[in-house]
């Protein structure tokens, strides 16, 4: 158990507060869309796993910033300029963004959280449930050696296999597989209604994909994102056969930078009881046997 000894990333005194124009903004899914912010200050530092505040300026409606996982960044003449962010329509934020065009401007604070860093192993797991997807692309991509993010550059252990399972309610919900195809990902889906993939969660799928990982198999490591039910489950997965599990928990977020308390979970403590942690300067990312998932 490692949360507990955890120093919180503080970014208060450095995520200042920008505004970044869009560049790109396009529907990828069912009330999926990608959109793509001219921010360098944010693509430049982000590493996989870590999330920027945004919201849409001179509106009161909705008045707090939301968390969104940096999907990847991309460079303009040799410099990380563009953070990309895949996004699902789902409330009020998310409501208004497909409104937004090219050459409008969203104010964003970022990169923020501790990010994904599992440690080195042959086999990386990446495991997605609905939106959960866009916290994995740049940790798949950084671990095969296709991409450094960082500044300067974090140096990862590579690994030699990156599989990606992703669960969703089905096919119309899934947007921009290729990049994770593209990457050389070993993709598998599950859909709940057996229109893409095979028919069950994601869990079905651990099961049939990863059938390798044994009891205590320490080439393989599990990282994951997506609803808490699904993150409980595959916590439960890898712990049944002692396969580390890291999970980047989605609990809802004003501040961003650990001012507000607003994001809390509970996190076992070395003494066997539990506290509250923000999740945004302790986590997102936890070790999955950190989170008191049911207490
Ligand atoms: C670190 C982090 C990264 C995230 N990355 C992404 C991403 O890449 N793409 C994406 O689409 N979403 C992502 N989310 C989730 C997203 O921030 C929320 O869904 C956000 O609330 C959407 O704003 P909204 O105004 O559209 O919905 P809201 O109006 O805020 O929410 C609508 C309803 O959902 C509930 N709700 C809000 N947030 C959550 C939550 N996290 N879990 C459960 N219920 C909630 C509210 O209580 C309300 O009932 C991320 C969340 C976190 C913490
Ligand atoms: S979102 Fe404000 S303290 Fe975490």
């Amino acid at each position: 158990m490692t949360a507990a000894a955890a120093a919180p990333v503080c970014h208060a005194d450095h995520a200042s507060h920008l505004r970044a124009t869009i560049v790109a903004h396009a529907q990828v899914a069912e009330r999926t869309w990608r959109i793509r912010l001219d921010c360098p200050e944010i693509a430049e530092r982000a590493v996989p796993g870590q999330f920027a505040m945004l919201r849409i300026p001179d509106r009161a409606d909705p008045l707090l910033a939301r968390p969104l996982a940096v999907y990847d960044t991309a460079s303009v003449d040799g410099h990380r300029r563009h953070a990309d962010f895949i996004y699902l329509v789902h409330g009020k934020f998310t409501t208004a963004l497909p409104g937004l065009r090219v050459g409008d401007e969203l104010t964003v604070w970022g990169p923020l959280g501790n990010g994904f860093d599992p440690p080195a192993v042959d086999h990386l797991v990446l495991v997605a449930g609905g939106i959960g997807q866009t916290a994995l692309l740049s940790l798949g991509r950084e671990r095969l050696g296709q991409a450094a993010y960082g500044a300067p550059a974090r140096s990862a252990p590579r690994a030699r296999r990156v599989t990606f399972c992703w669960g969703a309610r089905h096919a119309g919900m899934f947007g921009e597989v290729h990049d994770f195809r593209a990457a050389g990902f070993d993709v598998h889906l599950a859909t709940l209604d057996g229109s893409a993939g095979i028919r069950g969660t994601v869990v079905d799928l651990l099961d049939t994909v990863v059938s390798r990982a044994t009891v205590g198999d320490e080439s393989v490591h599990v990282a994951c994102c997506g609803p808490g039910p699904m993150m409980a489950a595959v916590a439960k997965w890898s712990a049944a056969r002692e396969v580390g599990c890291h999970v980047s928990l989605e609990e809802p977020m004003a501040c961003g930078v650990g001012i507000c308390f607003t994001c809390v979970a509970r996190i076992r403590q070395a003494d066997g009881g539990w506290d509250y942690r923000r999740t945004c300067i302790e986590g997102p990312v936890f070790d999955a046997r950190d989170v008191a998932w049911d207490e």
